[in-house]
């Protein structure tokens, strides 16, 4: 029996990663390259799982997969609950995506992962998986009765790794579980599960907390051609690069850092976390401000179901079904409309609206929407406007429809 595990290097990797071997289980440890910002040494990774008992080692290159998943992200503005960039919950997509071909390579019809059985994480690499790649079985130690019954948590892992001297970096205190792509890093469980610990408890890994951040704004200007960033102040980029470059400019003015988020999870509970994503914070601000401009308001409401909607459906896992495919096709248009330049001010966490220009398709118009008697507005016209709009709203008044 072979699994491919999808190992990040770190204690569960090891701990599993050996004690599967040790039940004559081959692994096969297969990273995802998602350019996690916490962890870029994949040399050191195939070192640590190869010391744990793995019969072969993968990196996967995915980074203009998660590139431009991260886009997509953007352009649905899918936030889940209205504050978290979904960083984690795309990020499973794409390491499912980019793995199940290594499978196919090797014939491995198993696909192991370390999510636990309370979280999203399982439910996301087990959709995943049974759309891409529906013969293949996903398997979870933390769901496995004879890996729950060895291990009951963190400590009795790093002790048997230590045991069997393997080489893991974990330590008894970590404070928090922390999870990381080019996109964000979300932290969760430990200390933070106490809502008396703030969110400013953590450690940012992808740039500073607000309180850190320099005392003057910085000003950042994204250039988007039909829907995707191509340009940071006036350098053309990848979208990876824009991510990147976009995560260390918003990093360092604490945008989109330590944002904060008691959220239901798919499997009914509560849980808390607490996100970093400057980039996808930078860019999707940017990207909201230059689709007001250009959206109507009844464009303006279907597009704000189809980022609720696909917010849920990343979020849950179903980011490869049809509703997703359907929505995506909803979309095109908007994105083909979504060009223009929108310079952000950055301060101290806060990234706000400077300025826009070129921005072929807004429907904005200074003429009309001034005071002055400029335009194709004319103002004495809304007289005949506002009559009829007496008639009905009078006719409440007559009957009793009105609640003061
Ligand atoms: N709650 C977030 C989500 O469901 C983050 C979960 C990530 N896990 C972690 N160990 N930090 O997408
Ligand atoms: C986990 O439980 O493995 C991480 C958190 C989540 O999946 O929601």
């Amino acid at each position: 029996q072979t699994v491919a595990f999808a190992a990040s290097g770190g204690l569960d990797s090891c701990t599993v990663t050996r004690w599967l071997t040790d039940h004559g289980v081959k692994v096969v440890a297969v990273t995802a390259d998602i350019a996690q910002p916490d962890e870029t040494d994949f040399g050191a990774i195939e070192r640590r799982m190869r010391a744990s008992g793995a019969a072969d080692y993968v990196a996967v290159p995915l980074h203009d997969m998660i590139a431009e998943s991260g886009v997509e992200v953007i352009q649905f503005q899918a936030r889940y609950e209205g504050a978290y960039w979904n960083t984690t919950g795309i990020g499973r997509h794409v390491i499912v995506a980019g793995l199940v071909p290594e499978l196919r390579k090797r014939g491995i019809g198993v696909l192991g992962h370390g999510a636990t059985g309370r979280g999203n994480d399982q439910v996301r690499f087990q959709l995943c998986t049974n759309m891409l790649a529906p013969d293949v079985t996903v398997y979870a130690p933390w769901r496995d009765p004879a890996f729950l019954a060895r291990f009951r948590g963190r400590t009795e892992m790093i002790d048997y790794c230590e045991s069997h001297k393997l080489p893991i970096t974990a330590s008894k205190t970590a404070p928090y579980s922390t999870d990381a792509n080019l996109l964000g890093l979300t932290h969760e469980a430990g200390k933070l599960e106490h809502l008396d610990c703030p969110p400013w408890f953590v450690t940012p890994g992808m740039g500073v907390l607000p309180t850190d951040a320099p005392e003057a704004p910085e000003t950042v200007t994204v250039r988007f051609e039909e829907g995707r960033p191509v340009s940071l102040n006036g350098k053309p980029t990848t979208p990876f690069q824009a991510i990147q470059q976009a995560n260390a400019i918003g990093g360092r003015n604490a945008v989109g850092i330590a944002t904060h988020l008691v959220e239901n999870r798919f499997v009914g509970i509560k849980s808390r976390g607490v996100y970093e994503a400057p980039g996808m914070e930078l860019l999707g601000t940017a990207y909201a401000y230059l689709l007001q401009l250009v959206l109507d308001r009844r464009s303006r409401d279907l597009f704000d179901h189809l980022s609720g909607f696909v917010s849920k459906q990343i979020y849950q896992g179903y980011g490869f079904d049809l509703g997703t495919h359907m929505a995506r096709q909803a979309l095109a248009p908007i994105n083909r409309l979504a060009t223009g330049t929108i310079r952000l001010k950055l301060y101290k966490g806060r990234a706000e609206f400077d300025a826009a220009a070129d921005v072929p398709h807004q429907i904005y118009s200074e003429a009309n929407a001034s005071m002055e008697a400029i335009g194709a507005f004319d103002h004495a016209d809304s007289e005949g406007f506002l009559r009829v709009l007496q008639v009905s709203a009078r006719a409440l008044a007559a009957h009793g429809q009105v609640v003061a």
